[in-house]
């Protein structure tokens, strides 16, 4: 890992250990997803791109479900990701003491965020901890104006604008009510200003600690303390509430759709397309609305997804089409593949280039071979089909006996006959056919064709005969009833 001068001056501590009342939830405020990602990892993504040495994530009675959710990105951190247990939920600054206590004796600039900001951006913090330094301060706060300041800190300046304080909605005095500054929950402390966290009293109000009293003390205690308004706003929402919840949530949205659009990819209507953080679309491909992208989804350039589908975890390539009404999970399709409307790909189908799956075509755990198709009202399960097959109308893989999964072998050229069922295991070789409507049981050579209908047979005048009865019928129960 490539050291920088930051990993021994900066430390992080996110806050996590609140109990999310306000969500009205049993779940975990900071693992609520945003476009499919944990809020807490927004404010840990952010942490790390500082390249600090080491970073503190204060949890609380959802200790278990947050190291479990950032298993994997402490992994990839490589030890530089801590926990600080906060036995009870005393407050923002007791929290924040929870962490300090086992920093040991860090001697750097400590970085202090909320884990319910997920729209903070490095470039915020980067940009207080610019202003910190330069001003030397032992304490420095990130504001911004809120257009409502609702339930956030509101910054308390004096005449000359110096920050006095900051004070929480609960306890506003009558004539601070229209301060629109407010605190933002960021702030980048030096040792001394640490060592003050135990003159912050309770809370009468709240029985909690507030981490936001430190600035007041600090400034009593003659320490350099700056609150530096940021320019925007938009940044530092805290969520509180479902409605922030979305609030956040459209932004980051918002965010992605209009980083890829100016990257190159269309998005017919930008306001409907519904991605996760983790997809990656090339530019040249174009997007209709309500399309929903997720996971680990990537669409390559000149792909056209149609509306109302879902792709979850799959991969499509140069100038694929996805038409409309159509699932895919953890799929793969090949260049210039076509699939839907209607389709329904499920784990594990990988469809060629060239390939086509129609309308009312279910695919699992198989392989549609370059070129071939299966259009409309089809299973293919559990098979390999190989190239330039055409699968008519109603083929159905019996793949399961009622104990296993069987598989089914298509080979390259065979023609399969609308309305056959294959009873797998079972391989059709190479350029045979299948007769429409036939059950085929036992493999079939290759070039020959296979039927297995019961022979047709054609009873003459028999439809006359029919009426005659009927009307005879007709007569003697007329008759009965007079
Ligand atoms: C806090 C600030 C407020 C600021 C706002 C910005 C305080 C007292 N208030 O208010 O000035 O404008 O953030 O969004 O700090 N937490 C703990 N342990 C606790 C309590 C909270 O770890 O005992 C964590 C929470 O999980 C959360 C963060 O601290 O991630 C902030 O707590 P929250 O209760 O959301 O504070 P706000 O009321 O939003
Ligand atoms: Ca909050």
């Amino acid at each position: 890992m490539r050291r920088t001068g930051q990993e021994k001056t900066v430390a992080c501590v996110i806050l996590a250990g609140g109990l999310g009342k306000r969500m009205k939830s049993p779940t975990p405020k900071v693992l609520y997803r945003l476009l499919g990602k944990p809020m807490i990892s927004y404010a840990l993504e952010s942490a790390l791109a500082l390249a600090p040495g080491k970073i503190l994530i204060v949890t609380g009675k959802n200790d278990a479900p947050i190291k479990e959710t950032l298993q994997p990105a402490c992994k990839a951190a490589k030890g530089k990701i801590g926990f600080a247990r906060q036995s009870k939920p005393l407050g923002t600054a007791h929290a924040l003491q929870c962490a300090v206590k086992s920093l040991g004796g860090f001697e750097g600039s400590l970085v202090v965020l909320n884990g319910d900001s997920p729209l903070l951006t490095p470039k915020n913090i980067k940009t207080l901890l610019r202003n910190h330094r330069r001003d030397g301060n032992a304490l420095s706060v990130c504001s911004f104006a809120a257009e409502s300041p609702g339930s956030y800190g509101r910054i308390l300046r004096d005449a000359e604008g110096t920050p006095m304080g900051i004070v929480e909605k609960t306890d506003l005095a009558r004539n601070t009510t229209n301060v629109r500054e407010v605190n933002s929950g960021l702030y980048v402390f030096e040792p001394p200003a640490l060592k003050l966290l135990t003159k912050i009293r309770l809370n009468p109000k709240k029985r909690e600690y507030y981490l936001t009293d430190i600035l007041g003390i600090a400034r009593r205690h003659g320490l350099k303390a700056g609150v530096y308004c940021a320019p925007a706003p938009e940044d530092f929402l805290g969520v509180n509430s479902h409605a922030e919840l979305r609030q956040a949530e459209s932004v980051l949205r918002k965010r992605l759709v209009e980083g890829l659009s100016a990257k190159g990819v269309r998005f017919i209507e930008p306001g409907l397309v519904f991605m996760e953080a983790g997809v990656i679309i090339a530019p040249g491909a174009t997007i209709y609305p309500n399309v929903h992208l997720q996971g680990g989804t990537r669409v390559a350039k000149g792909c056209t997804i149609y509306p109302n589908t879902r792709i979850i975890d799959s991969i499509l390539m140069e100038g694929a089409i996805v038409k409309d009404f159509s699932v895919l999970e953890n799929s793969r399709i090949g260049k210039n593949a076509q699939i839907g409307p209607f389709a329904r790909l499920r784990p594990g189908s990988v469809v060629k280039a060239m390939a086509r799956v129609g309308n009312f075509v279910e695919i699992k755990n198989s392989t549609v071979g370059e070129g071939s198709k299966a259009m409309h009202l089809s299973y293919i399960g559990d098979s390999f089909v190989g190239k330039g097959v055409n699968i008519g109308a109603g083929t159905i893989t019996c793949n399961y006996d009622g104990l296993k999964k069987n598989k089914t072998v298509i080979e390259d050229g065979v023609f399969i006959g609308s309305d056959s069922q294959l009873i797998a295991p079972v391989r059709i070789k190479k350029g045979s056919y299948v007769a429409a409507g036939s059950t085929i049981c036992t493999d079939v050579p290759a070039e020959a064709l296979a039927i297995s209908r019961v022979p047709q047979k054609n009873i003459k005048g028999w439809a006359g005969k029919r009426l005659r009865i009927k009307g005879k019928k007709k007569k003697t129960s007329g008759s009965n009833k007079k």
